[in-house]
């Protein structure tokens, strides 16, 4: 798991969520929390500064070891060109899905963009969004399959250790994450909505 550190990191759109990181909500969020009462935009503002800055912060920093590691096992490896090729489309790809929950579907959540558009749009951007973590899902248990589960015990040595260790920490928050938007986050902004509630893995 994560360190967490003493402040929140900078965050690309900072204009709604430090207006949100109040301190009462922000030992509430960091303590022992039933997400199912927490107000939405709480909920919210917890994926961001803990899944969302998870990301930005660790996808640079396995790019790096990939590239390493392939520079110097890839001409053997090549499940490691692969396994490259996947991490680089899901590191785009949640770039931008992250990026679009912040600008488009929390500021709805937090009541604080009165033009995020009316329940039917932001119906979409939930279906939308849930495809789009059924993409990641797909593509993370390809990773797993051909970085061998994981196992570390396997490597062919220090730095590819700490790549599949990481790899095996962004997969267990990737989860966790998509976990509290599908099935805690989006299923009561559907209630609020009217919407019966997809059925999510
Ligand atoms: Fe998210
Ligand atoms: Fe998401």
């Amino acid at each position: 798991m994560e360190a967490r550190s003493a402040s929140p990191p900078p965050l690309r759109n900072t204009a709604w969520t430090s207006a949100l990181w109040s301190p009462p909500w922000r030992r509430a969020i960091l303590g022992e929390r039933d997400w199912r009462e927490v107000p939405l935009a709480r909920l919210c503002e917890h994926i961001v500064y803990r899944h969302h800055a998870f990301l930005r912060r660790e996808l640079p920093r396995i790019e790096e070891l990939l590239a390493e590691v392939v520079a110097r096992h890839g001409s053997t490896q090549p499940t490691l060109v692969g396994l490259q090729g996947d991490f680089l489309d899901l590191y785009g790809d949640l770039l931008d899905h992250i990026d679009q929950e912040e600008e488009v579907l929390f500021p709805f959540c937090a009541g604080l963009d009165a033009d995020a558009g009316p329940a039917d749009r932001v119906l979409e951007q939930l279906r939308m969004h849930e495809a789009a973590h059924s993409d990641v899902g797909e593509t993370l248990a390809r990773m797993r399959e051909m970085a061998g589960g994981y196992d570390s015990s396997a490597s062919l040595g220090t730095t590819h250790k700490v790549l599949l260790e990481s790899l095996q920490g962004l997969e267990q928050d990737l989860h966790q994450h998509i976990h509290e938007e599908n099935n805690v986050l989006f299923r009561r902004l559907r209630d609020e909505l009217g919407e019966p509630a997809a059925a999510t893995g």
